[in-house]
């Protein structure tokens, strides 16, 4: 059973977009005898249930992953992915997704999509309904309204106060005020405590179904108050996701941009395949590496050096091994290994928390 509030998302949901967002979903066939597994990132805990719950009656990998984080778009409380997510620096919701297929090593995404509260299930449509792979901004709208995706306001009132307190708070001169400090919303002074950081969230989910076929998809609001139109790595095929079928899958949240210059997933499942039988966190940590050896740029790095912010890795083998690691200690990763579900530690490359970026 869902928590309450997903549970309410869920069903206030117009029977329309239920429709729409199970479009292109392959045809249910019967269970293999192989072992599942799906893994998430940490807010993903109902979103590996539902999808383990689907692959063991028998619906495609990438369907279960679709399905699985559609729970976590639609949640309003989730200010990193869909409904609710924190808006670009104009106010306005634009999401980014990407889903890629193993059996067939098809992929699609969108970008820079608004007012869709489903962008993984766009996705799904771009691959399977188009020859591209990519489409961004009006042209992914149209594309998704022509497919009945109904349009809806994603800015919930939480999300628009935040935005509103973060620019007030970051004008450059005088021309707006902040409210006073006994004046401010909880919910805006309880989203910029102590533990606040610029964060780029997101929702990665990858399953491996009971017939060794791989799915993976990554869908994000993106980072917060971005410049209008930025897209990160989360729609793209490489850098937010990869798979192939005959050797692994993986996905990231975190920095986007790190990602982006590191193509960090693809790299991810080529050294899992270049690896052999290499310890899949080992793999990972590569990745992580990798990012600490390109990130040059002075501003993006701490007092030692390292980066000023952190990237997380979610991964499944072709065998069924698991794994999750971070630049720095503290994200967990959402797993069910087909018999309960969980949060583990991602292994870190830095063991200390990252303090603030
Ligand atoms: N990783 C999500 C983003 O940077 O947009």
């Amino acid at each position: 059973m869902l928590p309450p509030v997903q549970r309410r998302a869920f069903l206030s949901t117009p029977i329309a977009a239920l429709c729409a967002a199970s479009m292109g979903a392959a045809k249910v066939k019967p269970a293999g005898k192989g072992r599942p597994i799906a893994v998430s990132s940490a807010n993903g805990l109902e979103t590996v249930k539902l999808a383990m719950d689907l692959v063991k009656k028998g619906h495609d990998p990438l369907d279960a992953a679709i399905a699985g984080v559609a729970l976590v778009e639609a949640d309003p409380n989730d200010h990193t992915v869909g409904l609710g997510g924190i808006p670009n620096e104009d106010g306005v919701v634009e999401l980014d997704a990407a889903v890629m297929h193993g059996p067939t090593h098809g992929g699609g995404s969108v970008a820079s999509l608004r007012n869709i509260k489903h962008p993984a299930a766009v996705a799904r449509l771009v691959m399977k309904r188009t020859d591209h792979c990519l489409l961004v901004g009006e042209g992914a709208l149209r594309f998704a309204r022509a497919h009945g995706f109904p349009e809806e306001n994603l800015l919930t009132e939480e999300a628009r106060k935040i935005w509103l307190y973060w620019k007030e708070t970051s004008s450059r001169n005088d021309d707006r005020i902040p409210p006073p400090a006994d004046e401010l919303d909880p919910e805006v002074r309880k989203f910029f405590g102590p533990d606040y950081v610029r964060e780029y969230g997101t929702i990665h989910c990858s399953v491996l179904d009971t017939h060794g076929d791989l799915g993976c998809t990554t869908t994000t609001s993106g980072l917060y108050y971005k410049i209008p139109g930025r897209v990160g790595d989360s729609p793209i095929l490489g850098a937010g996701l990869y798979l192939n079928n005959d050797v692994g899958t993986a996905g990231s949240t975190g920095r986007g941009e790190a990602n982006l210059l590191n193509l960090s997933s693809f790299l991810a499942v080529e050294e899992m395949r270049r690896s052999g039988d290499k310890p899949l966190k080992d793999v990972l940590i590569e990745c992580c590496k990798r990012i600490v050896a390109t990130n040059r740029d002075k501003r993006l790095q701490d007092a030692k050096g390292r980066p000023n912010f952190n990237v997380n890795f979610y991964a499944i083998r072709k065998n069924g091994d698991f794994a999750g690691a971070a630049l720095f200690a503290g994200p967990k990763m959402a797993v069910h290994d087909g018999d309960s579900a969980r949060l583990v530690d991602c292994v870190p490359l830095f063991d200390e928390e990252l303090k603030e970026i």
